[in-house]
């Protein structure tokens, strides 16, 4: 979770290298880490126009969730405050929108600001109650570490509860490390080096994603252009009816 008063401070002292972790074991093990998800689901880098959105979606979040998510019970004026916060330029956000292009699911790569620890980033995800179960948060975790990848980050960390099974099943499928401590668990995720692959993949991904939020676009607006003519027409049948009396 992205704590949005803890950031990296914390995060980073706290995760040690795995040890023995050799290059030629994690290239091994990246096909089972990594792997290339057979279903599609479109999950687009978004920017500060999504603000309203983000909020919207995070301000939707039941207690609970926004005390895993967050680790503390979040209120609306802290949620506001880590959205009007976010830094677009430094991190990145990704999201995946349903068709009313609501914000179903999103994830936050923080990437570290503390300069002794700059190939490090920080994961955290919400999905929408009504999308949970749907492999969505698993989907915005291998975008993430994708993109982590490309921009030569070496190690993720995730913070969850322990109680938090599901970010942490996320977290373990992927390889990760978890050292659990009391209530707080701790994964962390090295990372194999870009390759030619994991840059094509991010690129094509993206696009698919653009194009598929540009299609709800479109839909959304030619839904509300048959609406207003359908108000119209009733307009004039009602209208029609009157003058005859
Ligand atoms: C954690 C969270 C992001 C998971 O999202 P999701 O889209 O439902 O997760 P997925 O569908 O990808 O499921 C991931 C794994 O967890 C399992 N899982 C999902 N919900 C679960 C639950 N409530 N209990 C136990 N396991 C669960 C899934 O079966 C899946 O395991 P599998 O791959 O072995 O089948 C979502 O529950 C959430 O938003 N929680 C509130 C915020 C939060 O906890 N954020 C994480 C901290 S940063």
């Amino acid at each position: 979770m992205v704590n949005p008063t803890q950031w990296f401070k914390s995060a980073i002292p706290r995760a040690p290298v795995a040890a023995g972790d050799a290059a030629s074991n994690a290239r091994a093990s990246d096909e089972r880490r990594f792997p290339s998800t057979s279903v599609v689901v479109p999950i687009r880098s978004i920017g500060p126009g999504q603000r309203e959105r983000i909020l919207d979606h995070l301000l939707a979040l039941e207690p609970h969730d926004r005390y895993l998510r967050f680790g503390y019970a979040a209120n609306d004026e802290q949620i506001t405050r880590y959205v009007d916060q976010l830094n677009f330029e430094r991190d990145e956000l990704f999201g995946i929108f349903n068709r009313r292009l609501d914000l179903i699911s999103m994830a936050h790569l923080a990437f570290s600001i503390d300069p002794q620890y700059t190939s490090c980033a920080e994961f955290g995800v919400s999905v929408s109650k009504s999308a949970r179960g749907r492999g969505y948060g698993s989907r915005l975790f291998e975008r993430a570490v994708m993109h982590a990848r490309n921009e030569g980050v070496t190690q993720i960390f995730i913070h969850a509860l322990s109680e938090n099974t599901a970010m942490l099943k996320i977290a373990r499928h992927a390889g990760a490390i978890i050292e659990r401590d009391g209530s707080e668990s701790e994964a962390h995720l090295r990372l194999p080096p870009a390759d030619f692959d994991s840059r094509v993949t991010e690129l094509v991904n993206q696009q698919v994603a653009l194009t598929d939020y540009h299609l709800k676009v479109q839909a959304k607006q030619f839904w509300r252009l048959l609406t207003v003519l359908q108000d119209i027409r009733q307009g004039v049948r009602e209208a029609r009816e009157r003058a005859r009396g």
